[in-house]
């Protein structure tokens, strides 16, 4: 298994390109499933995440091609055909490996009538049920069935009808899956207290580049009315805010400047908030985010919550940042009960953050040291990555197929921003 060694105590400096969304390439891939015309994504960021859902898409008889992509470039093409679906199930082995294979549920459905797909069960930042996803299904006039780990929806003859659905907390991916199945429903569909987050506004868009008719967008009350059929599209994958933020995390710890080409501020206004409150210089520029620190840090109150609010995709990384600010910052995580298991390793290179429930107390420290860690979960993976930019010695990430799950390249990005990073074998 490889691993990631930093020497930290480098400015970083330079610009560096945004990858497309991880979270967006997930839920676009499966609106293949709508129609047998193809669907092409640029922008696709090269994740491990990726690959998996492009074989689970080969498994229901998808084909896939991928183009114009040189080793050295970011980014990918991917063309995706579902002319002939051959198999509505997705297997265990598959969705045990990548949770976002739930989102395939709604768009199969929508167009077979039928999709059994295995319940993700547990993962490492907590319980993450799927009851919302199959509720909003069912208000849709879905019959769900939970059966030997599996759940297996099926519409009425003719296809759903279409249907109400209030969510009781804001899901994003309950919402990708009830927006997928209300494309081509027979009826209307009103999604009320909806996700808001900018790749739900993605996802919509590209339904409506296949011919999807729905209102509302980029608020949390959607209504969508159903159309008899989608066609194919070519559509650009937006840019990972997630990412952006993490960059900008890292070239904030490190005292540096940093332009994150391609980053898209407007989608990113609680982080740049946050980070700006904390003493970073953070500026919109033409086609990007510039990102500049002088190495003193002020301390923040701050909780996650559903877009706009901040995000808890970036709660690690900000964490990191902020064991190096002059004095206490209180975090608290409202969305998963699980989301700390970065704490124990960031103590053991010398930060001095306390957790109470759902709240953590980031003491802040005048200095950390290098160790080797571990983590997790992927943003857990990269809050080590960032206190390792800025602590002294030598600091090893193990277990980085964590981070090649989400940040792509991350080493030669590190790098071109003058970092001293390397992957080895384990
Ligand atoms: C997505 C993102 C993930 C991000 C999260 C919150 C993808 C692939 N993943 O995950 O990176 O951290 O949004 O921004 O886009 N919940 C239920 N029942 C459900 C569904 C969710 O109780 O059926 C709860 C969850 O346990 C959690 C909250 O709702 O407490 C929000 O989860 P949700 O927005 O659904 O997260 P994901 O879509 O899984």
């Amino acid at each position: 298994m490889d691993k990631i060694i930093i020497h930290g105590g480098k400015r970083l400096l330079g610009t560096i390109p945004v990858s497309g969304a991880k979270n967006s390439a997930l839920t676009l891939i499966p609106c293949a499933l709508l129609t047998d015309e193809p669907l092409t994504l640029r922008n696709l960021p090269r994740l491990a995440d990726i690959d998996g859902f492009q074989h689970l898409m080969n498994q229901f008889g998808v084909s896939t091609t991928i183009a114009g992509s040189r080793p050295q470039d970011f980014g990918r093409v991917m063309t995706l055909e579902a002319t002939r679906i051959t198999n509505t199930t997705a297997p265990y082995e598959l969705v045990r490996k990548m949770r976002a294979s739930i989102l395939v549920l709604g768009p199969m459905l929508a167009r077979m009538g039928e999709a059994t797909v295995s319940l993700p069960g547990g993962c490492a930042i907590g319980n993450r049920p799927i009851d919302l996803h199959l509720k909003a299904l069912e208000a849709m006039g879905a019959e769900i069935e939970l059966a030997a780990g599996y759940v297996r929806a099926r519409a009425p003859d003719g296809g759903l009808p279409g249907g109400e659905y209030d969510f009781p907390v804001v899901s994003v991916g309950a919402t990708e899956n009830a927006l997928m199945a209300a494309a081509t429903a027979k009826g209307e569909t009103r999604l009320l207290n909806a996700a808001r987050e900018p790749e739900i506004v993605d996802l919509c868009k590209l339904l409506v580049a296949m011919g999807a008719e729905i209102e509302g967008i980029g608020g949390s009350d959607l209504t969508i009315h159903g159309v008899t059929r989608l066609h194919g599209a070519t559509y650009e994958v937006m840019p990972d805010r997630i990412e952006a933020g993490s960059y900008a995390c890292a070239a904030a710890i490190t005292g540096g400047e940093v332009t994150l080409k391609g980053a898209r501020p407007e989608e990113m206004s609680a982080t740049n908030h946050a980070l700006r409150n904390a003493g970073v210089r953070v500026e919109p520029v033409k086609g990007g985010l510039h990102v500049a620190a002088d190495g003193a840090l002020r301390p923040l109150t701050l909780s996650t919550a559903p877009y706009p609010g901040f995000a808890t995709d970036m709660q690690a990384q900000l964490m990191a940042l902020l064991c190096r600010a002059e004095g206490s910052s209180v975090l608290t995580e409202t969305i998963f009960e699980n989301r700390y298991m970065h704490v124990p390793e960031l103590n053991r290179m010398g930060a001095h953050v306390e957790t109470k429930g759902r709240t953590a107390v980031v003491h802040g420290v005048p200095g950390l040291h290098g160790a080797e860690v571990m983590a997790t979960d992927l943003r857990a993976s990269m809050s080590l990555v960032i206190a390792g930019l800025a602590a002294a010695g030598e600091t090893q990430v193990h277990r980085l197929y964590h981070l090649d799950r989400g940040y792509e390249r991350l080493e030669e990005k590190l790098a071109l921003l003058g970092a001293e990073v390397e992957r080895v074998g384990d």
